[in-house]
């Protein structure tokens, strides 16, 4: 071949360029010999060719097609030849053709995968490689349909960012990677100093100390994709490195926060999915958030809201129902909120088993509630059988009345004296059924919601003191500002988060400019003057020098990304994942080093794992 350099991608080619001569580089994805013809769907990022060697071909080119197996990298050339009508393959973008090969290039031969790509069972599903082998050969697993389009999915959400916010006269601003380790929510990764004996550089949690100081600094609108490090226990939705699309802005208010956030999912999604967003997000107030759906994430896309039973408890003696009618969880005394919460699940009666009530019951007691009562509405005589019904014989009307609950519903019960726990109990089973029963609804496949008014500070339990919800360097709401220390439970921050689909999508506030009201803060959670110095010295003294009144927001692009591709973990939507060990099988990341390098960090290692 004088060149075997592509003259078109392998998803590229139509009818109309028929008769053309053209090279294509690319995969053997699948291979068949068919009646002295062999057919090879040749594969790269841009799709399937299907290329011909005919019958006719010289017998050096049939040879050599004979010895393709699946994942040589070749070039072939050839021309290209329509299809009759009745031949197309709808199923391709490039099913109007074949490639006729004329030459034949090996560029690399591959040895036998150690997983097929792109392999389905007999109903549909993908075959599904052991994790840790499709991370072993992550660069075989990026090879797989869905990987590339999940990654190719990103690199374009992270465009559309860019294009969104440097519109919207945001500039861009690396922050170090390198600082100074800051007691945020998780343990720091932590770098030794060589120069510094006995020093450490952290790696950032989130980068956000530098963009507060980029505000003083006069960069009124920063953005910056930015890689974060925490090292937190391992879940679908969590990595030990994740990205953010963070931000910050001066001059602000929450509103413009949140529109730009809005404007920016908007644009992100009608760009990449074609999907239209409402221009603007519901607004739940946390406790509310709590109340109707047992999560300050709720999972939107099915209605199914948790109700107060506590009317209940006077209507017999079931013992059970007295503690949570009498509730008094965080703010029940305020906001007379009840621990004896009901949910109805519509017309499922007669499809739900003890035993599957039982499952039920397990994921209710996984977050600390006692038990699950129920009961069912019989579908035909529309009274109380199973569970607990014997308690209420005869009171159908009233409580089917009460709860809106009609022929063959499933109620079900969490009562605990403490509010909060009995919600997110409860809470958690309509997680659960929302998947069992697939609730969600269809024309809804992205529900954004902003969650609101959270509550400032929570109480330590193990160690008696209170602590921020958020960071410290959120702004309490202002009608609070009077009674900070003499109340601190009752405070609100000026703090929102963003969800989507039953994730934390972002989260973000206003921050505070003001040292005399950061001094308090501190001081409400526990820092004295001195240890706030040697924390976060250098924030405090510039916020001497001018600093404006800002806010800002950092939605994770893992999740963001994950959700859109409808996958269940970040590591579907990240290149080079770590597993659940925060360990990459691949590289072998974390190892053993030179003890030679050891010594120049001047660190002595008093553990180690075995080899
Ligand atoms: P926060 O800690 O809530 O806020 O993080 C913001 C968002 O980052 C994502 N995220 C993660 N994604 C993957 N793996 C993780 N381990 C992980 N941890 C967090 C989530 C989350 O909503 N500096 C503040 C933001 C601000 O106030 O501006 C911050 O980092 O999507």
């Amino acid at each position: 071949m004088e060149t075997n350099k592509r003259t078109h991608t392998c998803g590229e080619l139509r009818g109309c360029d028929d008769g053309k001569t053209v090279v294509l580089n690319g995969w053997v994805h699948r291979i068949r010999e068919h009646g002295g013809i062999s057919f090879i769907n040749l594969r790269d990022r841009y799709g399937i060719t299907q290329v011909v060697v005919d019958s006719d071909s010289p017998a050096e080119l049939a040879e050599l097609a004979k010895t393709l197996r699946m994942e040589f990298c070749i070039a072939v050339k050839g021309v290209v030849r329509a299809r009759p009508a009745e031949m197309i393959n709808k199923d391709m973008a490039t099913g109007e053709v074949e490639l006729v090969a004329k030459e034949i290039e090996v560029l690399s031969k591959s040895e036998v995968l150690p997983f097929m790509l792109d392999e389905f069972n007999k109903d549909g599903t993908p075959v599904v490689a052991n994790e840790d082998l499709r991370l072993k050969y992550r660069y075989l697993d990026l090879r797989s349909q869905k990987m590339q389009h999940n990654i190719i999915l990103r690199s374009q959400v992270a465009f559309a960012t860019r294009e969104y916010l440097t519109s919207k006269g945001f500039l861009e601003i690396e922050t170090p990677t390198f600082i100074k380790s800051t007691p945020e929510g998780a343990r720091d990764y932590l770098v030794p100093s060589r120069v510094h004996p006995g020093k450490f550089y952290s790696l950032p949690q989130s980068p956000q100390l530098y963009k507060q100081l980029l505000m003083v600094s006069g960069f009124d609108k920063y953005f910056q994709i930015a890689r974060c490090y925490r090292d937190e226990d391992a879940r679908g939705d969590r990595q030990p490195e994740f990205t953010q699309i963070d931000m910050e802005l001066s001059f602000t208010n929450r509103e413009e926060v949140l529109e730009t956030t809005e404007g920016m999912m908007g644009y992100i999604f009608k760009k990449t999915l074609g999907v239209d967003l409402p221009v603007h997000f519901d607004r739940i107030a946390w406790e509310d958030a709590f109340d109707l759906y047992g999560s300050d994430k709720p999972d939107l896309r099915f209605d199914m809201k948790m109700q107060d039973a506590d009317f209940m408890a006077s209507l017999s003696d079931f013992g059970a129902f007295k503690a949570g009618a009498a509730a008094c969880g965080r703010d029940v005394q305020r906001h007379k909120r009840t621990g004896l919460k009901a949910l109805v699940v519509k017309n499922v009666a007669d499809k739900y088993s003890r035993k599957m009530v039982e499952e039920l019951e397990a994921v209710a007691k996984k977050y600390k509630a006692k038990g699950l009562a129920w009961m069912k509405v019989n579908a035909q005589t529309g009274l109380f059988e199973g569970g607990i019904s014997k308690f209420y014989a005869g009171k159908e009307a009233e409580i089917c009345g009460k709860l809106s609950a009609e022929k063959n519903d499933l109620l079900l019960f969490v009562s605990d004296e403490n509010w909060q726990t009995a919600c997110t109990a409860l809470g958690a089973v309509r997680k659960q059924l929302g998947k069992d029963l697939n609730l969600y609804n269809p024309a809804d496949e992205f529900h954004f919601a902003w969650i609101i008014d959270f509550p400032y500070f929570a109480w330590n339990e193990d160690e008696n003191h209170w602590e921020t919800e958020h960071h410290m360097f959120t702004l309490p709401q202002k009608q609070y500002w009077p009674t900070l220390e003499s109340d601190p439970g009752a405070v609100k921050g000026d703090l929102y988060d963003l969800v989507l689909n039953g994730y934390e999508l972002a989260s973000g506030s206003m921050r505070i400019n003001d040292p005399e009201l950061q001094q308090r803060i501190f001081k409400i959670v526990g820092y004295s003057n001195e240890r706030a110095q040697k924390a976060f010295g250098f924030l405090v003294e510039a916020f001497k020098y001018g600093a404006p009144p800002h806010g800002g927001i950092a939605p994770g692009l893992d999740r963001l990304v994950m959700l859109m591709c409808h996958e269940e973990s970040i590591h579907e939507v990240i290149a080079f994942p770590k597993n659940n060990l925060a360990a990459s099988p691949m590289d072998e990341c974390p190892s053993f080093v030179d003890e030679q390098l050891i010594k120049d960090l001047h660190i002595a290692i008093t553990e180690r794992e075995e080899e």
